[in-house]
């Protein structure tokens, strides 16, 4: 599961929900994949969602912000128990052997390794925590645009749900793209949801400037 739903709307877990599914697993032997393809690299100003929300998945997979996105890499974390029958338990010197091309590949990995080191020096997951507070009221400023019904936010990311229109899920939404990409803002919609998910090192006044752009969209969508 993804800690933060993003593909399917910015779908904020409710509070206790995470660490119940934890507690389910636990009591039935069941391990716990968290998907933090969206929400690792200091998307909610933690490192992952696992340590915002204080629950320890036993696998987790990452992709994206490992790499900042520019060099195509993804990656499984997993607890020390679960790699122990993985490697340990290999005869042939090659644990888990599988025939992909570009496993490990060492561009992506060098990428990998500048881009941590990167975060640790700007320490940009701790400034996506100190941004925050004012990324929330910026985000919350377009409550009463036309057809707004929802908004939701966590860390730096934020949903912005819109009313559909009857029998065209998703059209007003994409309209509201369409705008929002000619006036120079990339959004991402997923049905009617516009969900936002800037880079770390975004500024306030762009924040304000993403705000302005799609509140101006959001004020033309019929
Ligand atoms: C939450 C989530 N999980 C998994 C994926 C797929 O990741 P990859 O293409 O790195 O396998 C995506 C891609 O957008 C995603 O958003």
């Amino acid at each position: 599961m993804e800690p933060v739903a993003g593909s399917t709307g910015v779908l904020i877990p409710p509070v206790g929900y995470l660490e119940r599914l934890r507690a389910i697993c636990d009591a039935h032997g069941i391990l716990l994949i968290f998907d933090e393809v969206i929400t690792g690299f200091g998307r909610l100003g933690a490192p992952f969602a696992a340590d915002y929300f204080g629950v320890v998945p036993d696998l987790m997979t990452v992709a994206k912000g490992i790499t900042n996105g520019n060099v195509p890499m993804g990656a499984v974390f997993v607890r020390h128990g679960i790699h122990d029958a993985v490697v340990n338990t290999s005869t042939s010197g090659i644990e888990f052997f599988h025939g992909y091309t570009y496993s490990g590949h060492p561009l992506a990995c060098a990428a990998g390794l500048a881009t941590l080191e990167v975060y640790r020096e700007e320490g940009l997951f701790a400034r996506a925590a100190d941004l925050a507070a004012y990324w929330q009221d910026a985000v919350h400023s377009l409550r009463d645009k036309p057809y707004v019904i929802d908004i939701r936010n966590i860390g730096l990311v934020a949903g912005i749900e819109l009313e559909s229109r009857p029998g065209a899920v998703g059209a007003r939404a994409m309209d509201c793209h369409i705008d929002c990409f000619r006036t120079g803002l990339l959004i991402r919609t997923t049905a009617d949801t516009i969900a936002l998910s800037p880079p770390l090192i975004i500024e306030r006044a762009q924040i304000d400037q993403v705000v302005d752009l799609l509140g101006r969209a959001l004020q033309r969508v019929a």
